[in-house]
């Protein structure tokens, strides 16, 4: 029997986030909805990472009624979010009883799939998310975040795969966030995760430095499960690969994909209007669009170069790009070598433009960078610098334990502090990851409210 590919489409979160910087509100998917339920998709990937800020912070949207929204429009196909473990879908560690509650509400208001990762790949800070998709019955993915470094070797990445699978994980996804996986590097560590431990293996890439093809055609080689691809007309660049590309390919090649090729051109037609909307108001740039093989040299992700771009330009010395492009991968080694991710990818690159522009190494630190240094994220992959960490942290002393376990619970008091104002455990959650934002939204929906029920007795 032919070897079956499984496809996750990404067109929602990834390719939303990383080509119009999740700008994509609700309205403008909806209608697609049921189209791409029927598709055949292993999973849609729709909710998580940075798609639960943008939805507060400039989309005026609730990000549990956009689940619950997409969930009733798609009963039939898995929902996917992305989930930083212990960060849950913020920048620093929260306590326990928030993780805990934040999953199970993700998978009561309609999640089936949580990709959990740590930015460091420390897997402390993946057991408690892991432990509370298990308990509320979803699939728990374990994931790696795919870096390349003297200490990422594959034994190691085998030895975390192990891990993962006696936490409970049910399937291992290989999140190569900055696209600088070539095809040798997925054939072998395919195989070796294959080797290693019987769980569908998901990979995920990004076409940035245009090998992700290439890739995934030798992970498939290598016996993958299941790929990462973006409809077309939001693929490529800093996005995903095409779905109907790999799809063409791959049924070319004798491999079983059950995707329906009639609703992929569905979707294309409908997402490239979606797209030149987006093109016409500036949001998706071109360089978005483009291949950029400077990841391969810098190991930068392309969301990390356009953060990079966009912080010179505010300071006024965009001629200094090429300065802090070197400095980053030199941070990254004092730092231990942090895959770069969220939200070690703005940290690493923050601290990179400061180096260049201070003309003198860590003579500025961010707070993060300081906690970082204590140890407030985890196990560093390799030993920080100790001459720098000194520097950082004075007298202090850094962290031996999990970070987590020395925050109080924080729900039950957020629960009364809101009382009056939260409708629900829901937006209790918002508001603990985004206290600002979330405020914000209940006034303005309040509001919104109030508006919609005097026009109501006006019309009466
Ligand atoms: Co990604």
């Amino acid at each position: 029997m032919a070897q079956k590919v499984q496809f996750v489409e990404t067109v929602l979160r990834d390719a939303n986030q990383s080509l119009i910087a999740t700008r994509l509100p609700y309205d403008k998917f909806e209608p697609m909805l049921p189209t791409i339920d029927k598709v055949g998709y292993y999973a849609v990937e729709c909710w998580g990472g940075a798609t639960f800020d943008v939805c507060l912070r400039y989309l005026h949207e609730d990000p549990w009624e956009r689940l619950r929204k997409i969930r009733a429009k798609m009963p039939n196909t898995k929902l996917q979010m992305l989930l930083r473990g212990q960060n849950v879908l913020g920048y620093a560690h929260y306590p326990d009883d928030f993780v805990k509650l934040f999953v199970a509400k993700a998978v009561e208001n309609g999640i089936d799939v949580i990709r959990i990762f740590d930015a460091l790949n420390d897997v402390n800070n993946l057991k408690v998310a892991m432990e509370a998709t298990i308990k509320a019955g979803a699939i728990a993915s374990g994931t790696i975040s795919y870096t390349t470094s003297p200490v990422h070797t594959q034994a190691n990445y085998v030895k975390m795969v192990k891990e993962l699978k006696e936490m409970g994980a049910s399937t291992i996804c290989i999140k190569d966030m900055a696209g600088i996986m070539g095809p040798k590097e997925a054939y072998d560590l395919v195989s070796a995760i294959k080797d290693a431990v019987d769980l569908p293996i998901d990979l995920h890439t990004h076409s940035t430095t245009g090998l992700a093809f290439m890739t995934y055609l030798k992970a498939v080689e290598a016996g993958v499960d299941i790929i990462d691809t973006a409809i077309s007309p939001f693929s490529g660049g800093t996005s995903q690969p095409a779905t109907e590309t790999l799809a063409y390919a791959l049924r070319q090649l004798g491999y079983q994909v059950d995707l329906d090729d009639s609703l992929t051109k569905k979707m294309a037609d409908y997402f490239k209007t979606v797209r030149d909307d987006f093109i016409k108001d500036g949001t998706l740039m071109p360089k978005s669009m483009a291949t950029d093989t400077q990841c391969l040299t810098y190991q930068v992700p392309g969301g990390m170069l356009s953060n990079l771009l966009s912080q010179l330009k505010q300071m006024n010395a965009l001629d200094r790009f090429d300065e802090a492009l070197v400095e980053t991968p030199k941070v990254r080694k004092d730092m231990g070598y942090p895959p770069l991710v969220t939200p070690t990818s703005q940290m690493v690159g923050v601290q990179a433009v400061r180096n260049v522009l201070d003309g003198q190494r860590y003579k500025t630190v961010s707070k993060e960078i300081k906690a970082y240094c204590r140890g407030e994220y985890g196990r560093t992959p390799a030993p920080i610098d100790p001459e720098i960490q000194a520097k950082i942290l004075g007298d202090e002393k850094p962290l031996t334990g999990r970070y987590a376990d020395t925050l109080k619970p924080i729900v039950e008091e957020t629960r009364q502090k809101l009382a009056g104002v939260a409708r629900s455990d829901e937006d209790v959650l918002s508001y603990i990851a985004f206290p600002n934002l979330a405020e914000k939204f209940f006034a303005e929906r309040k509001e919104k409210e109030e508006n919609t029920a005097t026009y109501t007795i006006v019309e009466a």
